[in-house]
């Protein structure tokens, strides 16, 4: 027999969520934007959305759900803290370090992983990697964005489906046949599309040209409808392999499917895709909006509490964003303590 020691593999044993008290309905839109709630019911499957208060910075929200993800995991702290976001509190430095000392975690290593709205599922490979090299024995993974901060207000292909939140697990070290053991994740990117979701100025191309900024530049901007169709197609694919991967032949191996909550029209296309039934299918994006890197955790926390998510369930996830980039993975979903909001 080998003596070759065997990797750790990295276990959800905590989750928790934080989406910022104030609500935006469509009706609160369509007072200032040329639109309506058909139509961004029908087009977006979206009626209200939780947006930060004036002042409030991505770090706040991380923190108010790193602190739930610690209490629900036995209150014990973490080795390191991984941020997943897109909308840190400055450029420069990570926002990770500042969330870590908050939650009393000073000293642990800290940084954050930028993939826009696959970033939970890029921080999960990166945090399960961390466990399974010895680095540490522990990550608070956490996915945040006050997305709305980049969004243009009068914008209305955007500032209808974007919003605030955040969504954060506990992972540790443990054995990969345990409930919760992350395995593979399936990622992906395409950089030669990232003109369809970007922020075009505040870069270093854009200061080291010598150019001002043209008014807007600072906010973010989608291509909606070709995004739209590579969302559909990445998610899909991407969620193939992850079953292939989990050795789950038949998608209907899955219990439920948890995608990024970018469109109800993408999410369904996507399901129906794979021969997923609705009931099998979670989704909060009529009462969140698209809540950027946090969408995935968001929604996997809310699922927890509400029951929907079980401990037992094969449960798929999967996600796409701005990079372009993608991922998806099958984990046996473990038991949760979850704590009210
Ligand atoms: O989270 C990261 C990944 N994000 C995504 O995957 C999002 C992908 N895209 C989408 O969700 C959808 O493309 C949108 C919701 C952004 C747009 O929906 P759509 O059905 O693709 O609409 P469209 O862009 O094809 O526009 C159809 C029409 C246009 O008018 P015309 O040119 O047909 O006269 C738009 O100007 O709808 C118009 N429109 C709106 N009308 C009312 C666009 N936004 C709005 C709006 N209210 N808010």
């Amino acid at each position: 027999m080998s003596g070759a020691a065997t990797a750790p593999a990295a276990v959800i044993a905590g989750i928790g969520r934080y989406l910022p008290p104030d609500v935006v309905t469509n009706d609160d839109l369509t007072a200032r934007l040329d639109t309506s709630d058909a139509w961004i019911r029908s087009r977006t499957g979206i009626a209200s959305r939780h947006v930060i208060a004036p002042g409030t910075a991505t770090s706040d929200l991380a923190v108010e759900a790193g602190r739930r993800a610690l209490a629900s995991a036995g209150g014990g702290g973490a080795e390191a803290v991984v941020l997943a976001t897109t909308t840190p509190d400055q450029p420069c430095p990570a926002t990770a370090p500042l969330v870590a000392d908050r939650l009393g975690l000073r000293g642990v290593p800290a940084f954050d992983v930028s993939s826009v709205c696959s970033g939970f599922l890029y921080g999960l490979a990166t945090s399960a990697g961390l466990i399974a090299s010895g680095t540490v024995g522990s990550v608070l993974l956490i996915a945040a964005d006050a997305f709305t901060t980049i969004i243009d207000p009068a914008d209305r292909g955007t500032a209808v489906i974007f919003a605030d939140g955040a969504g954060a697990v506990l992972l540790r070290a443990g054995r990969a046949d345990e409930p919760g053991a992350v395995g593979r994740v399936v990622l992906g990117s395409d950089g030669s599309l990232g003109g369809l979701i970007e922020v075009p100025a505040g870069g270093s191309r854009q200061r080291s040209s010598g150019v001002a900024p043209e008014p807007g530049d600072e906010f973010f901007r989608m291509r909606g409808r070709e995004t739209f169709r590579h969302a559909v197609g990445r998610m899909t694919e991407s969620s193939r392999a992850a079953l292939a991967a989990a050795g789950w032949e038949d998608p209907l191996d899955a219990d439920r499917f948890a995608a990024h909550q970018a469109n109800a029209r993408i999410l369904t296309a996507v399901a129906e895709e794979l021969g997923i039934p609705q009931e099998r299918r979670l989704s909060n994006i009529e009462w969140t909006g698209n809540t950027g890197a946090a969408s995935l955790a968001v929604l996997l926390a809310e699922a927890t509490e509400r029951g929907t998510l079980r401990a037992g369930h094969r449960t798929l996830l999967t996600a796409f964003g701005g990079g372009l980039a993608w991922g998806a993975t099958a984990l046996v979903w473990p038991e949760l303590k979850t704590l009210d909001d």
